[in-house]
């Protein structure tokens, strides 16, 4: 079995790592410094997709794994498809859950799917007439991809304004006009329910939970991630059922009544309130980074059936798959100024070495007289399995003590409960 998947981050560097122990060849393409030092090879320099499209058939590539949103956002799958590959990932419509805050709300609104009361603003002026309505906190979100920092909430109507200020007045998500949705707030702890789905069958993998603000105890700004637990503390299996039978279920019923082809990764990201109950807070349709990587350390089994029964569409008679019982803690090393401006072109040490429970996986990271440096936000991060949470926090932190380069910066608190 050939396997590509495609993407540069350490999301991708822990799926690459976890079908390398089951298959000879496996490509990432492409990848990343650190990817390419550890031994994962890509398709060379090439770029565009036709290219890879050529090369991958040359490889006799069996099947193709799409990481990022960006790429579903420019209909990477489908184009694939149309190539002849077999492919995780979903065509535009079914991006559309993620790509479009808007588009997901009012899928979940079709399927009577539990989420949170939500109004879309077009512009500043109607948002600041309609934001001072209701009561605070409230979310205010992007209507288009922000690597996960297109969601603030707001205390009270001045945030709410500054944050549409930073949309359409600084444009510092884009120069196009963009939709904000404003949410109810839903106070909670956070659950990543994230699954293979065939548009008919959905395949829960384990648990997991993220840690999305930039500092401990969930203070400063959102973030993509800066790290993860594995399996989530907060899931049940009353719960679970609840999440199947309230969310799961009128999904997949919803994709088939409108035919969406959805041959992906679905990631429900669930709110669980105070009385035990489920809220959809958004999809996304990839797998979740940093989430991902504490998922891989766990499974047990080759994840490659999983796969290819994804993009066959034969879901409904895969096996499941086995996941060890230990922990697994995931946590991201930043580049200093993350999430905002960051300093890159820092050397990295200390990250050379790894163990069987304990994993450095790469994100962004580039070559400079050959010395691993610093190429952007989320540098890297080390993930490490325990008998029990604090065990598995133990492991990760003494590695990454060991890992320096000028301005790292990480959350203390990865895997503890809120
Ligand atoms: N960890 C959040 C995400 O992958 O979007």
């Amino acid at each position: 079995m050939k396997i590509l998947v495609l993407g540069t981050g350490g999301r991708e560097h822990s799926i690459a790592w976890k079908l390398k122990q089951h298959h000879r060849d496996v490509y990432l393409h492409p990848g990343n410094a650190g990817t390419l030092k550890v031994g994962i090879p890509n398709l060379g320099n090439i770029t565009s997709l036709d290219e890879i499209s050529i090369h991958a058939k040359n490889l006799n590539i069996d099947l193709i794994v799409i990481g990022p949103e960006a790429l579903l956002a420019q209909d990477q799958a489908s184009q694939l498809r149309k190539a002849g590959f077999l492919v995780v990932g979903p065509g535009l419509e079914g991006a559309q859950l993620e790509t479009s805050k808007v588009f997901a709300k009012k899928f979940m609104a079709r399927a009577q799917v539990p989420s949170a009361a939500f109004r879309i603003y077009l512009n500043l002026e109607e948002l600041t007439q309609g934001i001072q309505n209701g009561s605070y906190p409230k979310v205010l979100k992007l209507d288009g991809l922000a690597a996960g920092k297109g969601v603030v909430i707001a205390k009270n109507p001045d945030e709410a304004i500054e944050f549409a200020h930073r949309v359409w007045v600084q444009k510092v998500f884009g120069p196009s006009p963009q939709r904000i949705i404003e949410e109810d707030f839903i106070p909670g702890v956070e659950l990543s329910y994230i699954g293979l789905c065939d548009g008919k069958t959905f395949v829960p993998l384990s648990s997991s939970t993220d840690f999305k603000r930039v500092y401990d105890e969930d203070k400063g700004p959102n973030t993509g991630g800066m790290g993860a637990v594995s399996p989530s503390p907060y899931l049940n299996s009353e719960l679970e059922n609840k999440i199947k039978t309230r969310i799961v279920a009128p999904i997949l019923k919803t994709f088939v009544e409108e035919k969406i082809d959805f041959r992906g990764v679905l990631y429900i990201g669930i709110m669980i309130d105070r009385h035990q109950n489920p809220w959809v807070l958004e999809f996304n349709t990839r797998f979740g980074d940093p989430e991902t990587q504490s998922l891989m350390m766990r499974m047990e089994d080759d994840l490659t059936p999983l796969l290819l029964a994804t993009a066959k569409g034969q879901l409904a008679t895969a096996a499941p798959i086995r996941w060890t019982d230990q922990t697994a803690v995931y946590v991201v090393g930043a580049a200093l100024g993350y999430p905002d401006k960051v300093l890159t072109g820092s050397p990295i040490s200390g990250w050379e070495t790894t163990s069987s429970d304990v994993q450095i996986f790469f994100s962004s990271v580039e070559l400079k007289n050959q010395t691993l440096v610093t190429a952007g936000g989320r540098v890297l991060g080390v993930g490490a399995l325990g008998n029990n949470v604090e065990e598995a926090r133990t492991k990760a932190y003494q590695r990454l003590k060991n890992i320096v380069w000028e301005g790292i910066h990480y959350r203390k608190d990865i895997g503890l409960t809120r």
